[in-house]
């Protein structure tokens, strides 16, 4: 039976296979240690079966309510999010090679605050695992009225292609997989801080498969990834297929944080308010600091 609102935690998140709610527990102490391990080792954790099968279904139903809210884009970037060609580097560097990304965001004010999908986001519980998890002291949901809550939208023939995150690590539940391509893949510390590992980045840009890690992710599945120093992608998701919906819980390790205009209208292809007294108020600050 799916649950029927209001929802509690124990409607959306397997509490007894992750007893979030109670973190004295041998076995929250146990899965904590777990997803540290593979984090620590490659920069990633995922807890299958976080979200139960009835709430995964209601989180797909609501994500196909707001699928007419969906931004679309299609940039053709290299894996640092560049899109232009730096004649610095040859052709075939990693630099210059550009590969087309498309996908699609539902955007967090399609989400009304009864919907399951944000009930889960602001679940201090579910905040605070992921916290311990990522061994820091605690994660406040990120802000921003649009980048808060989004799901990733990947429509048949769509692809994200290889590249790093900007931000330190990303929380995620598998709501659809693809039935056809769609899969994640990783190459694990593929750079460092102090090493931009171009010769293994090139290797696998030209489709080389060595230190390339492909996880079958499954519906309810939470993952959690640090994305800073492994390269990754969704392959495209075949022309045939269901598309492949993922929900991002943004999460921030400090209150109030709200992103930046230019890169809200590349995402969103639009700004709001809040964005831009933001962005004034960051001015003013600068101002003062100088
Ligand atoms: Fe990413």
């Amino acid at each position: 039976m799916k649950p029927t609102p209001p929802f509690e935690l124990a409607d959306l998140v397997d509490l007894e296979a992750f007893p979030i709610d109670d973190p004295t527990s041998a076995s929250y102490i146990a899965i904590v240690d777990g997803a540290r391990t593979g984090l620590r080792a490659e920069g990633c954790a995922v807890l299958s079966g976080f979200v139960r099968a009835e709430a995964v279904e209601l989180l797909n139903d609501e994500v196909h309510e707001r699928k007419h809210a969906t931004h679309y884009s299609t940039q053709v970037i290299n894996p640092y999010f560049h899109t232009a060609v730096n004649p610095d580097y040859p052709a075939d560097h990693p630099v210059n090679t550009l590969i087309e990304r498309t996908s699609g965001f539902i955007p967090g004010d399609a989400w009304d605050q009864e919907s399951a999908t944000d009930m889960l986001f602001q679940c201090p519980e579910v905040a605070r695992f992921v916290a311990d998890c990522l061994e820091i002291p605690a994660l406040y949901c990120y802000d921003d009225p649009l980048a808060r809550l989004v799901t990733n939208v990947c429509d048949p023939g769509q692809q994200l292609t290889w590249h790093f995150d900007t931000n330190e690590f990303t929380v995620t539940v598998l709501v659809q997989p693809a039935d056809e391509g769609g899969m994640f893949e990783y190459a694990p510390g593929i750079r460092s801080a102090d090493d931009e590992g171009f010769g293994a980045i090139a290797d696998v840009l030209a489709g080389g498969r060595r230190g390339v890690k492909t996880l079958d992710l499954r519906p309810g599945d939470l993952q959690i990834f640090m994305g800073r120093f492994s390269m990754h992608r969704v392959t495209r998701v075949g022309e045939t297929s269901r598309p492949r919906h993922t929900t991002i819980l943004a999460y921030t390790p400090e209150p109030g944080v709200i992103g930046r205009v230019e890169r809200t209208r590349q995402l969103f292809g639009r700004v709001l308010p809040a964005h831009e007294n933001a962005e004034l108020e960051r001015v003013r600050l600068d101002t003062l600091l100088d």
